[in-house]
């Protein structure tokens, strides 16, 4: 498709790039010698960059966001129609697109009731962590501020969401950490840590384990992705949510899920959770949300935590006591109600279903044709191919050569992702997470690119 992308005025904005930008995620030496690549135009499931050149995109925007697609003139109009009639005040007062989405957003979440706006996906779980030690200061004599997370789950850029951050790369030269953070062992069947049948089940046990030894008096949430996304595409073994469900209510520790990746249509549920039966009392969620047309994230929790935080009026300490500026941003609510009318009237939930499973059974038979596949997960549209040396051994395949394959698929004009900096030495899963309204053309588009890519590189 040629969309008439104008590219022959842009030098001056790659001597502007090369000169001024601090891009995110990469080193910039090699800019020294090659352009920065400047994303110019998006349709659908494509982008172009500055030399014209058409990309399928297989990641939604790099970092799993752009759910609905490029180009969206109905969210831009809304956005545009909202700014033009009031586009800030804090949310210390209400905005009209602020509260029909909260209604919305509440009607697809039973069980939670309350939404608090915020702008990144770092800054929704933040506030998570300030409710729950202030409960604990206020409601449980200063116990119960204590936070788990799990290794290889990801939380946030900020340097508590870094403390709460199983990633020892992306933690690496950022400590001193915020104290009270403990880290639980991650799920993965495939890298198992104990020889066991039941698997899911043993997994949460050892939640269970790290609770004993702490205190379970000084526990007071527990944070989980409900599909690990940079950390390597990881599915819950089966039966590890029940079992987590059950060692929470057990222990009165809150179950905060982290579903910035999987929210809002990534799984093929609206939220990541549904898929596994749990409850949980917090959930946040950002890039999906208005699928990057707006910067929006949200922290959700229910009537039970709300009223924790009014029950003593008199108190001038007793509320949160809490701001984000750009919270008030009316942009965001309008993006987003108008994003998941997108995903009802175009039934985008089943299409992620669909398109998920096809893409699944195109990795399992890239399985079958290269050994260097050692393990395909997925959920939805959110899927992983950890690449493998040795497939006895499990021996991670060499981060260079993972991606090379990333690079291969880039100069066919297909933009893959794989985990970064997040392991050492497991950097090493292939991740895909096309839009949700990838077609199967598109899906097989994406995983020929691959079969080549994996060709070129390992043999
Ligand atoms: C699971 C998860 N939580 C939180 C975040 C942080 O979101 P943000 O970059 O919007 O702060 C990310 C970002 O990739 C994420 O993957």
């Amino acid at each position: 498709m040629n969309i008439g992308v104008q590219t022959n005025d842009l030098t001056e904005v790659i001597e502007s790039d090369r000169a001024h930008l601090w891009h995110h995620l990469m080193q910039h030496k090699p800019l020294e010698t090659t352009d920065p690549r400047v994303i110019v135009q998006g349709k659908g499931m494509r982008v172009w960059d500055a030399t014209g050149k058409e990309h399928l995109d297989a990641v939604s925007g790099a970092v799993w966001t752009v759910n609905v697609g490029y180009g969206r003139e109905s969210i831009a109009r809304a956005v545009y129609d909202q700014l033009v009639q009031m586009n800030y005040f804090a949310q210390s007062a209400g905005s009209i697109p602020g509260s029909n989405f909260a209604r919305k957003l509440i009607s697809k979440m039973p069980g939670l009731s309350r939404v608090y706006y915020a702008n990144s996906g770092s800054e929704a779980n933040e506030k998570v962590f300030k409710m729950v030690r202030q409960i604990g200061h206020r409601h449980h004599g200063g116990k119960k501020t204590r936070i788990l997370y799990r290794e290889r789950d990801y939380h946030g850029t900020t340097i508590t969401c870094l403390s709460a951050g199983g990633q020892p790369e992306r933690n690496a030269m950022y400590g001193p950490f915020t104290p009270g953070f403990i880290e639980v062992p991650h799920c993965l069947e495939y890298r198992k840590q104990w020889d066991v049948e039941d698997y899911g089940r043993r997994a949460a046990d050892a939640i269970e384990e790290v609770i004993l030894r702490e205190g379970p008096d000084e526990i007071g949430l527990l944070c989980l992705e409900p599909v690990t996304a940079g950390g390597g595409v990881i599915t819950p073994p089966e039966g590890y949510w029940d079992r987590v469900q059950e060692i929470c209510k057990k222990y009165e520790i809150l179950l905060h899920i982290d579903e910035v990746v999987c929210g809002v249509g990534r799984t093929g549920t609206w939220f990541g959770y549904q898929n596994y039966g749990v409850q949980p009392d917090f959930v946040t969620m950002a890039k999906g949300v208005a699928s990057g047309y707006a910067a929006i994230s949200c922290m959700v929790t229910t009537e039970a935590v709300f009223e924790q935080f009014k029950d003593a009026p008199e108190d001038k300490l007793s509320y949160f006591r809490d701001i984000s500026t750009f919270g008030g941003c009316a942009s965001g609510p309008a993006a987003a109600l108008e994003n998941m009318r997108i995903i009802e009237d175009e039934d985008l939930l089943t299409n992620t279903l669909k398109m998920g499973d096809r893409m699944m059974t195109n990795l399992h038979a890239l399985m079958d044709r290269h050994r260097v596949i050692g393990d395909v997960r997925g959920k939805g549209l959110f899927c992983g191919a950890e690449l493998v040396a040795d497939r006895t051994s499990k021996e991670p395949a060499e981060e260079k050569k993972v991606q090379a394959v990333v690079a291969d698929c880039m100069a066919q004009g297909v933009i893959i992702g794989a985990t970064n900096r997040s392991l050492p030495g497991l950097n090493n899963t292939l991740c895909f997470s096309p839009a949700l309204i990838a077609t199967p053309d598109d899906i097989d588009q994406i995983t020929d690119a691959v079969d080549k890519a994996l060709t070129r590189v390992f043999s």
